[in-house]
């Protein structure tokens, strides 16, 4: 099975060393598996609720994406967008927000710890915490739930914000579900997403052995300021005054975790003896620059062309939001008839409702002389995929039934740019039509997604 994984970088800063080894690295490295639907977001809402600097909000997008796409991101494998081009995002944070209780937005981490600092300074516990950072986790539940996310790859400090996200959903699955099925839906409204740490290097700790993170200002930058500021940033590392010649203690160091980082087990156990029998601390940050210079040096070089041509960056984002959106439509519309607001909200039993049960796109098998075959049609009957030629009406109808059991649509892909198919198990069962150009093809599929959402009996 497809699983798509989504996963978003808050665009108020510079990415740095955490954030590489933590985020970026691990999420590249899914998606280039060949069972993964990947989704890659500027959250530049998010940045919003920490900055009101707006030079820094867009240089900061711009670092961002030009950090993925220099790091091995591939926009045509992927869909890399920026959180404020897609208008269904907040649209569905209003709805999600409505079943959110706010008892557990009270709990959340990020709120508490600023009402906590608040009330240890004696001031009242809500000085300068706006609603935005109150309203963060309903935010992010929105970016996972409307892309029906399985997997989000995140560092363990945002753990509570998926979990969040999946009570969320099941609350609006719950109050919703019932009817939603009723008018003919096929599965519950949203996927409920699970968080994916990478165990070994989730957190990476900073220059003073706390998370790296830009709130602690214990950063290494990634690409900006080169191979210096990575240098004079290691230099600055937190180390214990023991000197050159007398075993050190790997663990004790954030030089050693971030050591381990990057290199695999082997290179790690013999820089830890070498750290335990007496390597100097400047010795040891030679060697840990060495390292991350070995990985980092081609991909600035990459980053520096790329930002040097910002319009390219942006033609890409732009790229991506078209196809986000052509997943975004059709299931910001489904939440809209889910609770009520849009058009299919029909009762079930009045006429109206009986007339639309007629117009709704199904499934149909044939035969011909290559073999069986299934067509699923749109509610006019238009074909909107074709399925290849089986052996055997059983194995046909395995794949149908793969097909409508998808209500997802994550094997719904682009094949080629005039085509799009439907994909299961790394093959491909059924193809759309030969489409004049790209934008004709993502209208279809977008289509096509409706479809397959609302898909009430196969026959
Ligand atoms: N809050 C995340 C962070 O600061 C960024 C983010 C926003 C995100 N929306 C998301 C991450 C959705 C994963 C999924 O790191």
């Amino acid at each position: 099975m497809t699983q798509r994984i989504l996963t978003g970088i808050t665009t108020s800063g510079t990415p740095h060393l955490g954030n590489y080894v933590g985020a970026i690295r691990p999420a590249i490295a899914a998606s280039r598996h060949a069972d993964t639907d990947s989704f890659f977001f500027l959250a530049d809402y998010h940045a919003l609720i920490k900055c009101d600097d707006p030079a820094r909000i867009a240089r900061s997008r711009l670092e961002i994406a030009a950090t993925w796409l220099a790091c091995g991101l591939d926009p045509e494998r992927v869909t890399l967008y920026q959180q404020s081009d897609i208008p269904e995002i907040p649209e569905l944070t209003w709805i999600l927000t409505c079943v959110t209780a706010k008892g557990l937005l009270n709990r959340a981490h990020a709120y508490k710890a600023a009402v906590d600092q608040n009330t240890a300074k004696g001031e009242d516990p809500d000085t300068a915490i706006t609603a935005g950072l109150y309203m963060y986790p309903v935010l992010m539940a929105a970016d996972i739930l409307l892309f029906n996310a399985n997997k989000v790859p995140v560092g363990r400090d945002q753990v509570q914000h998926i979990e969040m996200a999946r009570d969320v959903g099941q609350r609006f699955n719950h109050i919703y579900g019932k009817a939603w099925r009723a008018a003919g839906g096929k599965h519950d409204p949203f996927v409920l997403p699970e968080p994916a740490i990478e165990e070994s290097v989730a957190t990476l700790p900073g220059l003073d052995g706390r998370k790296m993170s830009k709130s602690y200002d214990n950063t290494i930058p990634l690409f900006e300021g080169g191979p210096k500021a990575m240098r004079d940033a290691i230099a600055k590392i937190v180390t214990d005054s023991r000197a050159p010649g007398e075993p050190k203690d790997p663990d004790s160091s954030s030089l050693f975790a971030i050591y381990r980082a990057f290199a695999g087990d082997a290179e790690s156990s013999v820089f830890r003896n070498a750290l335990e029998s007496g390597m100097g601390w400047g010795d040891a940050k030679q060697k840990l620059c060495e390292r991350i210079e070995a990985e980092l040096a081609p991909l600035r070089e990459r980053y520096d062309a790329l930002l040097a041509r910002p319009g390219d960056i942006e033609d890409a984002l732009h790229a991506g939001a078209k196809k986000a959106r052509a997943i975004a439509g059709p299931r910001i519309e489904i939440m809209r008839r889910a609770v009520g607001l849009g058009s299919l909200a029909v009762p079930a039993d009045t006429t109206k409702a009986g007339k639309k049960a007629d117009k709704c796109a199904r499934i149909v098998s044939f035969r011909d002389e290559s073999g069986f075959r299934f067509r699923l049609l749109g509610p006019d009957g238009e074909e909107l995929l074709l399925s290849r030629a089986f052996a055997d009406p059983r194995s046909a109808g395995q794949a149908s039934r793969a097909l409508s059991a998808d209500a997802a649509s994550m094997s719904l892909v682009v094949l080629d740019a005039a085509r799009f198919g439907f994909t299961h198990d790394h093959a491909t069962l059924a193809e759309s039509i030969t489409f004049a150009d790209a934008a004709d093809r993502d209208a279809a599929l977008a289509l096509t997604r409706t479809a397959l959402a609302s898909l009430r009996e196969d026959s």
